[in-house]
């Protein structure tokens, strides 16, 4: 088993590594798995839209549309983008149909399909540490509106303005909401994590993650500790890791330091019987 290990481990090092530590490239496949499956947790353009028929604090009247109602929202497709040294642009294109009381007295259906963008800036939490993304400048594009009404300027002035003052109200606050989910996946990372029953690791963060042009990079100082709570020190080595020069486009990589490695193997070493020589 420890042969396999060894295989495993060594095919991912290939020899790059002699920091005391732990990079991980955080590519677009998985910040995109993130954000889908935290858009799908969250079911939050179903909620904005249910909020939307209420009247609360929240919801504002509008002029010349009364009994409004949201309903037939789209599922939203989500297309992200780094930004260097920024976080992460977002886009969510859906679609709804908006209905009430017209300002001419009659039933009015509006059908629109839109984009809501915004940069979610990557950011460190005061409190805990961890990374988080905020959202900022987020805006409301329409991509298309179509109505039951007689189409003329001043319905089409009534439309424009009234989607305008509604809809920045009604779905910036999911792009907030998305994000809370988001940030929620990094909560444990730096807790203490066993490992096997011998003893723990934690993934301490070095600095605050790293934007680039194709991924984020997340720089770990890893503490190793024995069941007792004696930390295992990580031998220190100079160069800094390397990354593979050919990755498939979009994918992520993690690289684990020989000295790293050998401090967990340390741990797991009473229960497997073996001596750890090899720093490489
Ligand atoms: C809306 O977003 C989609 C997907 O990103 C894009 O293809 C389209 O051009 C955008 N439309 C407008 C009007 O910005
Ligand atoms: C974080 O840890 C708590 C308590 O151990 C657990 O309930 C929760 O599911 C974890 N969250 C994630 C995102 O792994």
């Amino acid at each position: 088993m420890l042969q396999i290990l060894c295989l495993v481990l060594c095919g991912l090092l290939t020899g790059t590594c002699t920091d005391p530590g732990a990079l991980l490239r955080l590519g677009m496949d998985i910040v995109n798995h993130e954000v889908q499956s935290a858009m799908e947790e969250s079911h939050i353009l179903e909620k904005m839209a249910a909020e939307a028929g209420k009247k609360g604090p929240g919801g504002k009247p509008i002029k010349g549309l009364s009994n409004m109602k949201v309903k037939d929202v789209l599922v939203p497709v989500i297309t992200l983008n780094f930004v260097p040294g920024v976080g992460i642009f977002q886009c969510v294109s859906t679609g709804m149909t908006i209905t009430g009381k017209s300002f001419t007295g009659g039933y009015m259906e509006i059908i629109v399909v839109l984009n809501i963008t915004a940069t979610n800036r990557l950011l460190q939490d005061e409190e805990t540490g961890t990374p988080m993304f905020k959202s900022e400048g987020c805006e409301i594009i329409l991509v298309s509106v179509k109505t039951n009404l007689p189409s003329n300027k001043v319905i089409s002035k009534f439309l424009d303005s009234t989607l305008h003052k509604v809809l920045p109200g009604l779905m910036c606050p999911a792009i907030d909401a998305v994000l809370v989910y988001v940030n929620k996946k990094w909560a444990n990372l730096t807790e203490f994590m066993p490992v096997g029953q011998m003893g723990t690791v934690k993934y301490a963060l070095t600095s605050l993650p790293a934007t680039m042009a194709d991924h984020i990079q997340v720089d770990f100082s890893p503490v190793v500790q024995q069941q007792k709570g004696e930390t295992i020190q990580l031998a220190d080595a100079g160069e800094t890791p390397k990354f593979p020069e050919h990755s498939a486009e979009g994918s992520s990589q993690l690289l684990l330091s020989a000295t790293f490695l050998t401090a967990e193997l340390a741990l797991l070493q009473s229960s497997l019987d073996v001596t750890i020589q090899d720093q490489k």
